[in-house]
């Protein structure tokens, strides 16, 4: 029979209790990790979100009865026991905070007992992530996923506290609203009041945001779930977590300067990094240039370099050929890999083409100074000796080529260089490098749908100097928006807001919305800004990758508590799941069911 509290009282966590209590009694409560019965005296670890600790139960010292009852214990009991802390009586164990000592048990209380759980309870589990998914509750008690929320709670007290510290007004905006102009697959939720009306979740808070700047809020952040239906990857879920900001009477270098300060104090005084200040900036144009992403890593080098001066007249059609079409030819440099067997060499050129490339071509440097390569016989001597004096390419390095359109040419060789870095370990999780991108282009032509599409939203300023060709040249027009990147990876973006209705117009026509289209979706936006708006600026994290990388995780779901997995479903409840005919009634919603013969 369980018993109960009545009376008791914890004194401490497990891992509170130190060398420094030798001699007091103190009452702890926690789980069962293990049990050893060596006849006469039976050790228990006892565990609690703050570590283990030590028990040991001698029937002189705890009685009969209790004796019994420790004999009873099994991995995961919930126990609450009351003793003497002593110095450890066997070798100490230095893994441990608590090595040094134990308790010796003068009461014990079996608060509840437990079946068997389905996988050990310990850090560095090899449990199957799915098995740990389904009884996520088991695995939350894990030490890794308590370390990682503890950061993560962490991480959103000290942004609460140094925002408010800076003036910034906390206010949640609603979870029950109109899409919003992220440009992802909204959330949508019926209405039962309004049959055949859906309200969206929010992708971010981003209108609502803008909305408060008109009210004079000045400046505002919040902690705040966003919704997005797309596909989901390691980084991505279909509900994550911002930190949400907007500033008023500022421009880019405002943001930039708060959210330097932020990010410094967040990962001073959670993980101990110093992030020297100012963070290096980048613009867009820049970081394809030389690292093919507008995400670069830049914690290793092996950048791009454009050879297309080189082989404008070389005899090797492939490179002359994606010249000729307004492409490019450039190369990567894996230095010291020349030795690398033709297999290998096969997999990156697999690799390349899963990332669109046609073929890769290669050279390898030999330490003779010979080349070997798939494309030395259509060039010569001299054509080859450019090549690699232009690659810095020494004996034993390994270069790798890639034609076509620029497009196509970054998006290969950016994702080359990051795998060729990652089986190379020319990396460690240890080393943080932050890097604002900026510049990026304000719009990007969407093949799919034959237009300009906004590439971060349609409210994002246009820069000054670039006004003028919104309407004649839309793709060069570089827009007043900036990317904070992690280590090659994207943890907040934002821009300067437009805060004019003329340039407003003008993005809603590049864009190819009418003015009713434009009214029909953002209106009450539009005409907030006639009664008088601030300029404005504003910057999300998602929370979510920023603790990932500071927990040194390669998922964003090991610090989320109730994660979804890739078909967004949740194997824990089983959400998402059928619902009772009424309520549909209720709605009006009819399932049309899915036809198996077709
Ligand atoms: P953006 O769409 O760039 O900007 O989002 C901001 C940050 O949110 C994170 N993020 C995600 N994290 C986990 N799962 C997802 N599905 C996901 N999608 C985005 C990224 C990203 O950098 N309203 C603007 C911000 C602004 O302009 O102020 C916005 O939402 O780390
Ligand atoms: P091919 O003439 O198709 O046999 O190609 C000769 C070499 O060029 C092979 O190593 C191909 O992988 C490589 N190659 C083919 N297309 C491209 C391309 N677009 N960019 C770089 N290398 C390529």
């Amino acid at each position: 029979m369980a018993e109960t509290m009545k009376g008791l009282r914890r004194s401490h966590r497990c891992t509170e209790v130190s060398n420094k209590n030798i001699g007091e009694t103190v009452t702890v409560m926690g789980w069962v990790q293990k049990s050893r019965n060596k006849g006469g005296i039976i050790f228990v670890d006892i565990r609690d979100r703050s570590g283990l600790l030590q028990i040991i139960f001698e029937e002189e010292s705890v009685g009969t009865e209790n004796f019994a009852k420790a004999e009873k214990l099994r991995s995961e009991f919930v126990i609450a026991v009351v003793g003497t802390v002593e110095a450890r009586s066997g070798a100490v164990n230095e893994n441990l905070i608590t090595g040094d000592i134990e308790i010796r048990a003068k009461d014990i209380r079996i608060l509840s007992e437990a079946e068997t759980p389905p996988f050990p309870i310990e850090a560095d589990s090899k449990t199957k992530e799915e098995l740990r998914l389904k009884y996520r509750y088991l695995d939350l008690r894990r030490p890794d996923l308590q370390r990682n929320l503890i950061l993560r709670s962490k991480v959103a007290i000290i942004t609460r506290q140094f925002l408010a510290d800076e003036g910034f007004i906390e206010i949640e905006t609603p979870i029950l609203t109109k899409s919003t102009p992220e440009g992802a697959r909204d959330y949508l939720v019926p209405s039962r009041v309004h049959p055949g009306n859906f309200y969206a979740l929010p992708q971010s808070p981003q209108i609502f945001k803008q909305l408060l700047m008109c009210s004079g809020y000045d400046r505002y952040f919040q902690i705040a779930k966003c919704f997005r239906d797309e596909d989901l990857r390691a980084d991505r879920q279909p509900e994550f977590t911002q930190i949400d900001m907007e500033l008023s009477f500022v421009d880019v270098d405002d943001v930039i300067d708060v959210n330097e300060r932020l990010l410094h104090k967040m990962f001073k005084e959670t993980i101990g990094i110093d992030i020297p200040l100012p963070i290096q900036r980048m613009t867009y144009a820049e970081a394809m240039e030389r690292f093919g992403s507008d995400k670069p890593d830049i914690r290793f080098g092996m950048e791009l370099k454009n050879v297309s001066d080189v082989v404008r007249s070389c005899g090797f059609g492939v490179f002359t050929g994606a010249l000729e079409n307004g492409g490019s030819v450039r190369g990567i440099n894996a230095e010291g890999q020349a030795d690398m067997p033709r297999k290998k060499i096969d997999s990156y050129v697999s690799f390349a083409k899963d990332f669109g490339a046609k073929g890769l071509a290669y050279l390898a440097i030999n330490e003779d100074g010979t080349y070997k390569s798939s494309f030395a016989k259509f060039m010569t001597e001299d054509e080859l000796d450019k090549l690699v004096e232009l690659m810095e390419g020494k004996p034993g390095d390994l270069l790798f080529f890639a034609a076509d359109e620029d497009e196509v040419v970054f998006d290969v060789l950016g994702n080359l260089r990051l795998e060729l870095a990652k089986n190379l370990n020319l990396y460690s999780k240890d080393d943080y490098k932050f890097l604002w991108v900026t510049e990026f282009p304000l719009l990007e032509y969407s093949k799919e749908d034959g237009r300009y599409k906004a590439k971060h939203h349609p409210f994002t300023m246009p820069m000054e100097e670039d006004l003028h060709l919104i309407e004649t040249d839309p793709g060069k027009v570089r827009a007043k928006a900036y990317d904070i990147v992690l280590n090659g990876t994207e943890i907040g973006g934002g821009s300067v807001r437009i805060h004019q209705g003329d340039i407003q117009e003008k993005m809603f026509k590049a864009l190819g919305f009418t003015k009713e289209e434009a009214h029909e979706r953002f209106g009450f936006l539009l005409d907030a800004f006639k009664y008088g708006v601030p300029p404005h600026a504003g910057l999300a994290y998602g929370l979510d990758r920023l603790v990932m990388l500071m927990a040194k995780e390669d998922s964003i779901r090991d610090v989320i508590a109730f994660p979804k997995v890739k078909d967004a479903s949740c194997l824990m409840t089983d959400a998402p799941n059928l619902v009772d005919e009424k309520q549909l009634d209720e709605l009006g919603i009819g399932i049309i069911a899915e036809d198996k013969d077709k």
